[in-house]
Formats: structure tokens, C-alpha cells, sequence
């Protein structure tokens, strides 16, 4: 895992030395069935939390809550609020369990960014948002990770909205694939105003998703030929 602190390496990844940096050991969540199971990406936003300062009546928002990983670490560490927001029902349920059998509050509610903008502002924003590059539409039963033919339809919108879900003072983390253009995110949350950077790398084999589509990942420039590792990357943005 790398920091902020060590910088960019440049050229294309399938030519460089493959490092597989462990992510470190999530808590044990409940998951209700057909909910995003927490994985390398999960696991490499929360340890990002973990240096967060979360100030003292923090309200923090975890969009795309899933099971609900990020709002039980950002409850654990202390912030007041934790608003947990996602579009499928079975995923609200889980979080439900995961912060009742914990004694956390954590406030599950069913919506989208929409949804997160009417009730903000907030002290902490963090999002493990569907980004995966998909050449088909997207289906209920791939919601939890398939964005579009470039991986931005929630990236997008949500780098847009950052100022506004933040207040003055506040800090967003975002985690994403850098097969779905880390370089638009940076210019997106600088263009609101943020100060944004990559605080987090890890670099990962293939999972069976990106493994099944290597052709269109291919043909759509977004990996080398023969590229099958991919680089997961942290944003954090100040407002
Ligand atoms: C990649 S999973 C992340 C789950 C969890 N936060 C984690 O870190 O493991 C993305 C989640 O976003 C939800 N989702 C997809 N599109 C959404 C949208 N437009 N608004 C809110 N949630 C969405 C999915 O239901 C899924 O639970």
C-alpha cells in the first residue's frame, strides 16, 4: 500500500513489477444475499478512514453503503451521525444488523446522491461507489459494481457534487479502479474547489468480473494487452 507522500509511478501498469500489497483484515459483517461482498476495495477505503481526524459531533455520510463496512468504521471511530445510504433494500437491512450487533447508530436510509445532497451537508463523506467499466447496461443484479462503458455513471455525479455534500472543513474519501480514470476525479473535485489527492494505491489480480471482459477492456483502451492487474486507488478531497 502506498501514500500520498510516494509519488505517481508512470507508465502503463501491465509493465510494471506486479506487487501485491495486502489490504488490511475487515471486521466481520453480515451480508443478506445478492449484497456487494466487502473486498479489496472495501478494505482499502476503511483503512483510509483510519486516518481520518474525525472532529468532535462529526455527521459523516457513506454512500453506497452495501453492508455497511464504512459506516461501522466510521461509527466505531467516533463520528456522531453516520448517514448510510444506498439504493438496495437487502443491503439497508444488513447494515441494519451490522450496527445493531455491534451498539452502533447508524442511520440506513434507501436512496442515491440525490437523496445524500438533501440531507447534507457533512463533516465526512466516504464512497466505495459501483465503477467498473461494463459494456452492457446495467442490471439490478450488477448494480453493485458495473457504472457504464467508462465506469464514471456514479463517479461523475458525485465528484460534481462534492462541495456541496461537504462543509467548509470537510473531508470526502473515494475509492475507485484507476480503469475508470483517476485523472477525471482529481480535475472534477479540483474544478469544486477541493484540494484532492491520492492517498491510497493497491494493486490487485483480476476478479472474475474484470476477468470476463478483458476483450472489451482491451478494445475500449482502458488496460494493455495482457494486462490482467488492476490498481485501486483512495481520493481524498478537503473542502
Ligand atoms: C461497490 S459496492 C460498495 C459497498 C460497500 N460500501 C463496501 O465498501 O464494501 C456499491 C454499492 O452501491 C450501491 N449502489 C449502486 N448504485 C448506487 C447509487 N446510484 N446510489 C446509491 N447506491 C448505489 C450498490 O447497491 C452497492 O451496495
Amino acid at each position: 500500500m502506498t501514500t500520498s507522500a510516494e509519488p505517481v509511478r508512470p507508465g502503463p501498469l501491465a509493465a510494471r513489477p506486479v506487487v501485491h500489497r495486502p489490504v488490511p483484515a475487515l471486521p466481520r459483517l453480515l451480508r443478506l444475499p445478492g449484497v456487494y461482498r466487502p473486498q479489496e476495495d472495501t478494505a482499502l477505503l476503511a483503512s483510509a478512514i483510519g486516518d481520518l481526524a474525525i472532529p468532535d459531533g462529526a455527521r459523516a455520510l457513506d454512500l453506497c453503503t452495501g453492508t455497511g463496512a464504512q459506516a461501522v468504521t466510521l461509527a466505531a471511530r467516533g463520528a456522531e451521525t453516520v448517514l448510510a445510504v444506498d439504493l438496495s433494500r437487502r443491503a439497508l437491512a444488513s447494515v441494519r444488523l451490522n450496527a445493531l450487533s455491534r451498539g452502533l447508530r447508524i442511520h440506513p436510509c434507501r436512496g442515491d446522491l440525490a437523496t445524500a445532497v438533501r440531507q447534507g451537508p457533512f463533516d465526512v463523506v466516504v464512497a466505495n461507489p459501483p465503477y467498473v467499466p461494463c459494456p452492457a447496461p446495467t442490471v439490478r443484479a450488477t448494480r453493485g459494481w458495473d457504472a457504464g462503458g467508462d465506469g464514471r455513471a456514479v463517479l461523475d455525479p458525485l465528484c460534481t457534487a462534492a462541495d456541496t455534500l461537504l462543509r467548509p472543513g470537510g473531508t470526502m474519501l473515494i475509492v475507485h479502479s484507476a480503469l475508470s480514470d483517476v485523472d477525471r476525479s482529481l480535475t472534477l473535485l479540483a474544478t469544486r474547489g477541493l484540494r484532492a489527492s491520492v492517498v491510497r494505491r493497491a494493486r490487485i489480480p483480476f476478479g472474475p468480473v474484470l476477468s470476463g471482459r478483458t476483450e472489451f477492456l482491451e478494445a475500449a483502451g482502458l488496460i494493455e494487452p495482457g494486462q490482467r492487474v488492476e490498481e485501486l486507488v483512495v481520493l481524498r478531497a478537503d473542502r
